[in-house]
């Protein structure tokens, strides 16, 4: 036996009983004739005193950090309490002690603060799991998987695997790829989601699915993303959009509950796509703050009607506002006093390549009510005046405007919204707003291709008031530059995001599930029938027998767990997570492979 208790349970009620303990040496602090240790677990430190009885023997092996140790001893009152510790009121006057195994000096400490870099950390990844910050990440983690698993459980889902070794059909984001060693010159695809798996289970009557699984992105990595990472991964049969947005706002909110300890008792928002891009230029607004865009001139298509006003700010002579595509603005609370300096700061900000603006234009909504503008020279006071109002601003605010072009600018101002709410502190970690944001286009244009592309992804249904319009027209896009006159631009998805502190943490839709709608979806995503045939026959053909009417979401498991953790980088609650560079620092993968196994594989190497 190597342990009756750990290193985390004991307190003054267990004063003088035996114990042992195992765990690993944290520090080692002499004090003339007597050492102290504190020892390490999983569960928590406990403090260990040597005294001068077994100086000798620890003459003879000297202990270091993460030196793995056991003791026998006596649970006795600490003379000086450490309030910081739940273990803090006793220490462990140790009869005997043994050294399981020695350790050489970390590359960084196993603390809190550690001064080990990000690369270091995830070298060594194995001790950088080992400290309580990176520890308490992958318990909140387990925690949100248990109640997960529990929740579906409880309503029916049935857990079923699906594989990973999968045909390539690349739709979104890039597939990794496995060559086959029995199949030469042919490859396997590793899963971008389980999706068209579920959709099967469905058909074979499997009604409620879910599974926690792995999925595989070639993609360009951000804090937010990771090559291989995970899905709460879900579907139902005989459901429209309002069952499954029940169903899985139930399953947030019991997550909240079980991990946090948070009732989450309002209802979700829900927030059409063209109204989320409308007030806060993105399709996952973060509804901690307001700040809504004041959309001054726009080329936004809403409602099927492109909006391009522009009353309050033409016929100035100012040409910027004059010429532009959109010009939108932001009313910032509180900020009108900012000085030159640092409104040249946040114009800089707004001007590097990332944001990509030419300039910014600020109105100052002065406490005594006048307006102080860096276009005085353009706009009277009673203009200026009538713009604040448009904008929601109130005395003490500044007023933000950039203008440029549609795109470029709306997702400007949205950056620059959230930066400042950043900034001004209304972005906190420790409060949680969810919204799911629904109506999206079915359809994105790809200027690259001339073509649609599935917003979603090609297995989501249009809204059934739409489908008329996807059936009876001509998916082929005669004038690349109107693409937003083609009827094709204002069909709507049922689909919906879930969206908690402004980051897409759920995605899905209600499914196509004849063959027909599906056949005409990748025409119109620009596939011949022989193409849709050899990528998705296995589908179509599944839709001839029976297919019910089924939906489903997947949530993202990592993010989801980032967010409820107060940090929106998903590395540090995945054990073993990849570098920006799509690189495992800690097995240094990916690696070459030797000759004999690319033989075997029949392939042979371009780069060398
Ligand atoms: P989608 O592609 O929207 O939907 O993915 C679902 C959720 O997964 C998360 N996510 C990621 N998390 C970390 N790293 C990544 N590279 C990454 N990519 C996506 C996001 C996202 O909301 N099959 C559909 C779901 C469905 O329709 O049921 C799908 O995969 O949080």
């Amino acid at each position: 036996m190597y342990r009756t208790h750990t290193c985390g349970e004991l307190r003054s009620t267990n004063i003088g009983i035996e114990v042992m303990l195992a765990g690993w040496v944290q520090t080692v602090r002499k004090f003339g004739s007597i050492t102290f240790i504190d020892l390490r677990d999983r569960y928590g430190i406990t403090q260990l005193l040597f005294g001068e009885e077994l100086n000798d023997q620890l003459n003879e092996n000297a202990l270091g950090r993460e030196f793995v140790l056991q003791v026998n001893g006596t649970v006795s009152e600490r003379s000086s309490k450490n309030a910081n510790l739940p273990t803090g009121d006793i220490e462990i006057k140790v009869s005997s002690f043994s050294v399981l195994n020695r350790s050489v000096t970390p590359p960084f400490t196993i603390q809190d603060d550690t001064d080990g870099g990000d690369d270091l950390r995830m070298k060594f990844r194995y001790l950088d799991l080992r400290r309580h910050e990176v520890k308490k990440n992958i318990e909140l983690r387990y925690a949100v998987n248990r109640a997960a698993r529990n929740y579906l459980h409880e309503n029916n889902f049935m857990d079923i695997e699906t594989p990973f070794l999968i045909k390539s059909t690349p739709e979104g984001a890039r597939d990794f790829v496995v060559p086959s060693r029995m199949n030469a010159g042919q490859f396997y695809a590793l899963p971008q989601s389980p999706q068209t798996f579920k959709q099967l289970l469905m058909v074979s009557g499997y009604d409620r699915y879910y599974q926690i699984v792995k999925c595989f992105r070639d993609e360009d990595l951000r804090a937010d993303r990771q090559p291989e990472f995970t899905q709460i991964d879900c579907e139902m049969s005989f459901v429209e959009q309002e069952d499954i947005l029940n169903m899985f706002e139930g399953l947030i909110k019991y997550i909240f509950k079980q991990v946090k300890g948070i009732d989450y008792s309002e209802t979700l928002e829900r927030m059409t796509w063209e109204d989320a891009m409308w007030n806060y230029g993105n399709d996952k607004p973060d509804i901690r703050f307001e700040m809504k865009i004041a959309n001054l001139k726009s080329a936004f298509k809403k409602d099927g009607e492109i909006i391009a006003t522009g009353e309050l700010i033409h016929g100035a002579g100012f040409g910027v506002f004059d010429n532009a595509e959109t010009v939108v603005a932001i009313a910032v609370p509180g900020c009108s006093e900012y000085t030159r300096k640092q409104i040249d700061e946040l114009t800089e900000w707004v001007k590097r390549p990332q944001i990509g603006m030419q300039g910014m234009v600020n109105i100052r909504c002065n406490a005594d009510e006048t307006f102080k503008s860096s276009i005085d020279k353009f706009y009277s006071a009673e203009k200026l005046k009538s713009i604040a109002s448009f904008a929601k601003a109130r005395a003490g605010d500044l007023i933000l405007i950039l203008a440029g072009t549609e795109e470029r600018t709306r997702k400007a101002i949205s950056e620059l919204r959230l930066e400042l709410g950043q900034r001004l502190g209304f972005r906190k970690n420790n409060e949680f707003k969810l919204l799911w944001v629904l109506d999206f286009p079915l359809f994105e244009y790809s200027e690259e291709d001339n073509r649609w592309v599935a917003r979603h992804h090609p297995f989501t249904a249009p809204k059934p008031s739409d489908i008329g319009t996807m059936i009876n027209n001509n998916p082929v896009i005669e004038n690349p530059a109107d693409y937003l006159k083609h009827p094709y631009a204002n069909i709507k998805a049922n689909a919906y995001d879930m969206v908690l502190n402004g980051n897409e943490v759920g995605g899905g839709s209600i499914r196509i599930f004849q063959r027909e709608l599906q056949e005409k979806m990748f025409t119109a995503l620009g596939m011949s029938k022989d193409e849709a045939l050899h990528k998705f026959g296995f589908l179509l053909g599944a839709f001839e027998y029976g297919a019910p009417p089924h939906g489903g979401i997947a949530f993202g498991f990592d993010r989801l767990c980032a967010i409820i953790g107060g940090s929106e980088g998903i590395r540090d609650f995945i054990a073993f997570p990849k570098n920006n560079a799509g690189r495992d620092m800690m097995l240094d993968a990916p690696s070459t492979i030797d000759e004999k196994q690319l033989k075997e594989l029949s392939i042979q190497l371009t780069v060398q």
